[in-house]
């Protein structure tokens, strides 16, 4: 099986540069790489993400929206994820799991437990080998997503929400940290990369040696 590993974070904390970035270093290292993301990664799945993000259904339940988090997920999984790691290749995925825990049951306040019992019943067995959090205050977050383009439906919640979620992505670092890591994205970009870069090295995703071409 080929290596699973995701990254998260709350917004604006520079995961679009830094996902590029963790691309390069896998393929220097010798990875066979496929960059794909959620909500979305399939025909169903993107199709799924339109609608949670759009603004047609401001007061979806927040039930509706974590089943159909793991609806896109189960579908990711069959035709994207699981075939590529039996194929061993290395999964680079922008948010799985640790997002519906973060967003769905720090956000949304929803009971963890359910979210457990879709994990455990969509994946199986199966967790990332390796979660990157990037992790930054609230409003660092907020002033640099602020730059963009018009937020979607999760984007336009308040600051408290980004609060918990951020809490729940610091308590999940702290409950797993065998396979669930955090980098200060409060930093340059450069300093940030250089904390993702020793935690591939870490976790013993990427040798440091292959990188260096020796
Ligand atoms: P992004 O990938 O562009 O950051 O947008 C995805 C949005 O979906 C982001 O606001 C986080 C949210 N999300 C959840 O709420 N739960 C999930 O399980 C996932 C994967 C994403």
């Amino acid at each position: 099986m080929g290596k699973f590993i995701t990254l998260e974070g709350i917004e604006g904390v520079g995961k679009t540069s830094n996902l590029r970035y963790i691309k390069e270093l896998l393929e220097k290292s010798g990875h066979d790489c496929v960059l794909t993301r959620e909500p979305g990664g399939t025909n169903l799945g993107e199709a799924l993400r339109g609608l949670l993000l759009s603004h047609a259904d401001e007061n979806m339940s927040a039930d509706s929206e974590l089943l159909m988090m793991f609806a896109a997920r189960a579908e990711h999984l069959a035709k994207v994820i699981l075939p590529a790691l039996a194929n061993r290749q290395t999964v680079l995925c922008d948010r799985f799991t640790e997002a519906t825990y973060a967003y769905q049951g720090g956000g949304r306040l929803l009971d963890v437990d359910k979210i457990s019992e879709l994990e455990d019943w969509v994946q199986g067995e199966l967790r990332p080998d390796l979660t990157i959090i990037l992790d930054a205050p609230v409003e660092i977050g907020r002033a640099r997503a602020g730059n963009r383009s018009a937020p979607d439906r999760i984007e336009k919640e308040h600051d408290d929400f980004f609060q918990r979620v951020r809490s729940a992505y610091i308590e999940l670092a702290e409950h797993y940290p065998h396979r669930i890591c955090l980098v200060d994205a409060s930093v340059g970009l450069a300093e940030v990369q250089k904390g993702i870069y020793e935690k591939l090295i870490d976790y013993g995703i990427v040798d440091p040696d292959v990188i260096a071409g020796n």
